[in-house]
């Protein structure tokens, strides 16, 4: 399962490619509008610290305005993947920009027939948002299970790229079911490195190595 970060915000990103633990950036207008300043700079920030690919919004709502945009968003880097909301016009972006090999990740996907009609398009990515949906009482994990089905039914070759992600049971649960891709907060992603007797057993070695040599090397 490849993992990608949630997120615009630059320090974080360096500290997790840093760690390893990351394949791949999100954004979306919301986080780009939290970091504040250029979003263009923020964007080729991104793009230096990370090769794999950094999923950045078209913002038009027509079909030929995504398709501007995108490829304006695709002149800053290779691994520009272009995020194309789930709607009608979207569709038909994604269509177009499959055709020209334009790489798309088709976001705000709430059910699994958004999901099939998305893979349909030639979308590289689908992102089902599963934070938002638990947080409405429904089910965001019985989604990523409806979508993982009906790619393997038919072949479809669209990753799944399990969004909106709240805590590491979500990234766990995704994993067994057998998503492409988690895109996972900062915060989040921290929390899968840690474990209280990872800490615990640290310091019982350390505590005893310095038993042994009062500390020293
Ligand atoms: O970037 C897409 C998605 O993961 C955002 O989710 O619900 O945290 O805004 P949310």
């Amino acid at each position: 399962m490849r993992f990608f970060i949630d997120t615009a915000k630059i320090e974080d990103i360096r500290t997790a490619a840093d760690q390893g633990l990351i394949d791949g950036v999100t954004t979306n207008p919301t986080l780009l509008s939290r970091e504040g300043g250029d979003w263009r700079d923020r964007a080729k920030e991104i793009l230096e610290v990370v090769k794999g690919p950094v999923s950045l919004e078209v913002v038009a709502e027509d079909a030929a305005g995504m398709i501007l945009q995108a490829h304006d968003l695709k002149k800053m880097g290779d691994n520009v993947v272009v995020k194309i909301p789930m709607t009608p016009e979207g569709l038909k972006a994604v269509k177009t920009l499959s055709s020209e090999g334009i790489d798309t990740n088709v976001t705000l996907i709430f059910s699994p027939l958004q999901a099939l009609l998305a893979a349909k398009a030639g979308g590289t990515y689908v992102s089902p948002f599963i934070g938002r949906l638990d947080a409405i009482a429904e089910n965001g994990m019985s989604l990523v299970e409806d979508i993982r089905t009906i790619f393997d039914n038919y072949g479809f070759t669209a990753k799944i790229l399990v969004a909106s992600v709240r805590h590491p049971m979500h990234v766990l649960e995704a994993a067994l079911i057998g998503a492409d891709v988690a895109t996972v907060p900062f915060a989040v992603l921290q929390q899968f490195v840690h474990h209280p007797l990872t800490d615990k057993g640290l310091a019982s070695f350390l505590g005893d190595w310095k038993k042994l040599t009062g500390g020293k090397w």
